[in-house]
């Protein structure tokens, strides 16, 4: 979603400084950009749709600028509605994440004489301020006056030519401050500030800022009142942020995960334990996450229950209003998000915390909201990933609970066995490029299909769900993920002569009726692949998998694979798939 990088500096600077900081943030999924200048106590805009990849700007060096990325809500993707807006004297630029709910009340608020340029909820804002300023000239006094009306999480940040300062404030949207040699940097994303500094304080929601070239001032936006600005310091390590001779992050972040599920398996148990000993003093266990993460928390529903014979429920978390009710003291809720700020999972994390319940937390994204919210976090630590589609976290995500599961039995030697060893067999899946090139010739054999199913069964359900997603974000084929077992209830309906079906039979147990619905949808004409420890007569094609524990992460690195395939045989840009955002920040 869009992304806000800026910065305050006792030196001038190249607004370069902003496109590069807005370039990484690209990953987040964006439609325009825009940045400004501070330049004689005018506002200087320079806007664009498309891609920032690429883009260069004519605006000069200044002491003060603040830049966006946007992902259209209100209004078209067009230059005009490109942030930051600008009052009718281009005094003041600001720049918005989120939804203004209330904005054609707040329009109605307004004097006359405005002149409007965009169709955004946004810049009625700009109006607004540029009519407070001159009740109150305290820019940071007149933008917390006019966020108090606003409705809608948001964050707002302005720029102020004329005093060189920029106020910020929020409710919802992550803001980050970096506390750089002779700047102060603001960012929607940390991991953007990490080229400057690893000192950040968080704005927390209700909190406002002002930035100058003296420093910054953090303000509760209620009372006005100072808040003392904390200061942490971030470790995150973004050394490997770049392709590193890969053409897409995507394929680079597959390629990751064999060391990824090392380093959880030498280095995550202890904090596996903290979380393993939430569960078990837990009466009930709530597993939450949307998109990816939730069938990351649907696998750890299995895991645990096979594992650990732990009951839990699992559930995406915008549906988290039917657990809600449930929730006591006694209750915990474990969030799965790779960003951190995915707002119904902070949303239902909030609406968990206010029945007493506790929030445990598996996040990549150090600092995030939900990092900071939770009473225990559990870092993936996999390094940014920078492709939209979540691979590499997801696989994170299984691990830890992985180990967590077998903690949980007092066996934590197995769990960290178990993932060490899928750890080699990924590798060698992903390294093999005898199984490399079966799974290009499977994507030229099912590309040219509009439908196609994966089946599984158990805890291969979730996975089917997870593949099937991989293949729809990044190729916009339509693929859907289906219990096996529910095979004869509906969608055999669907398959048709050549109707591609990835069926996954890993496991010697449940392998019976993933056979057997292989047969069934042959019989009806499919075309089938399977996942699977040897050939049968029932798929046409087999992708090697060895099974047992590795299974998960053999089918999720195949799967990922196969969709990257697919994706680059139609065309398709596989780390900025159409529509996505990386980080959904709003309703
Ligand atoms: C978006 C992304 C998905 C991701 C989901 C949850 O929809 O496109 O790839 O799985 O958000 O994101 P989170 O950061 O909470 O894991």
């Amino acid at each position: 979603m869009c992304g806000i990088f800026g910065f305050v500096s006792t030196l001038e600077r190249d607004p370069e400084v902003v496109l590069q900081g807005l370039r990484f943030l690209e990953y987040r999924g964006y439609d325009s950009w825009g940045i400004a200048v501070g330049s004689n106590g005018l506002v200087d805009t320079d806007k664009a749709t498309g891609p920032i990849s690429d883009a260069t700007t004519n605006l000069g060096r200044s002491n003060i600028a603040l830049g966006h990325t946007r992902w259209a809500t209100h209004g078209g993707v067009t230059e005009a509605n490109a942030h930051p807006h600008c009052d009718c004297r281009r005094r003041f630029a600001l720049i918005h994440n989120g939804i203004v709910e209330n904005y054609q009340d707040l329009a109605g608020r307004l004097g006359p004489g405005h002149r409007f340029l965009s169709q955004t909820d946004t810049e009625v804002l700009v109006h607004l301020l540029e009519e407070e300023i001159s009740r109150q000239p305290d820019l940071l006094a007149a933008l917390l006056t006019v966020f108090r009306q606003v409705e809608g999480m948001s964050a707002v940040a302005v720029l102020d030519a004329q005093s060189g300062q920029i106020a910020l404030a929020k409710n919802g949207s992550p803001v980050a401050l970096g506390w750089g040699e002779d700047a102060i940097y603001l960012a929607s994303d940390p991991s953007a500030l990490l080229e400057y500094t690893h000192r950040m304080t968080f704005v927390e929601d209700g909190q406002a800022a002002l930035l100058s070239d003296s420093g910054v001032v953090l303000t509760d936006v209620r009372t006005g009142e100072i808040v003392q600005p904390e200061v942490r310091v971030v470790t995150w390590d973004t050394r490997r942020a770049g392709l590193d001779g890969y053409a897409h992050f995507m394929a680079k972040e597959i390629h990751e995960q064999p060391a990824i599920l090392r380093h959880i398996a030498d280095r995550k148990a202890q904090d596996a334990a903290a979380l393993a000993s939430l569960i078990r003093d837990a009466h009930d266990v709530y597993l939450i996450g949307c998109g990816t993460a939730h069938h990351a928390a649907m696998s750890a529903r299995y895991l645990l229950a096979e594992v650990a014979g732990i009951k839990s429920t699992a559930a995406a978390a915008s549906e988290m209003t039917l657990i809600e009710p449930l929730l006591d003291e006694g209750s915990l809720v474990v969030a799965f998000s790779q960003s951190g700020e995915t707002l119904d999972v902070l949303e239902a994390v909030r609406a968990a915390r206010q029945r007493g319940a506790k929030v445990a937390a598996l996040v990549n994204a150090e600092g995030s909201s939900l990092d900071r919210f939770a009473n225990l976090t559990l870092l993936l630590e996999c390094g940014v990933e920078r492709c939209v589609l979540a691979t590499k976290t997801y696989t994170a995500m299984v691990a830890v609970m992985h180990l967590v599961s077998h903690l949980i039995t007092g066996d934590a030697d197995r769990g960290v066995r178990e993932v060490r060893a899928a750890a080699s067999r990924v590798e060698s899946l992903l390294d093999r490029e005898t199984v490399h090139g079966l799974i290009k010739s499977t994507a030229r054999l099912i590309v040219d299909h509009q439908h196609l199913f994966v089946l599984g069964r158990h805890r291969n359900y979730p996975l089917a769900l997870e593949a099937a997603l991989k293949i729809k974000e990044v190729s916009y084929l339509h693929a859907e993920g289906f219990a096996a077992g529910e095979l004869k209830h509906g969608v055999i309906a669907l398959i048709t002569n050549g109707t591609p079906c990835l069926i996954l039979a890993p496991d010697e147990d449940y392998r019976r009726e993933a056979l057997a619905a292989a047969a069934e949808v042959r019989a009806r004409g499919a075309f089938t692949v399977g996942f699977s420890p040897r050939a049968e007569a029932e798929f046409d094609i087999t992708l090697p998998v060895h099974g047992a524990s590795s299974a998960p992460y053999e089918i999720a690195g195949a799967s990922q694979l196969l969709a990257y395939e697919l994706a680059l045989l139609l065309g398709c840009d596989p780390d900025k798939p159409r529509n996505l955002a990386k980080s959904v920040t709003v309703k």
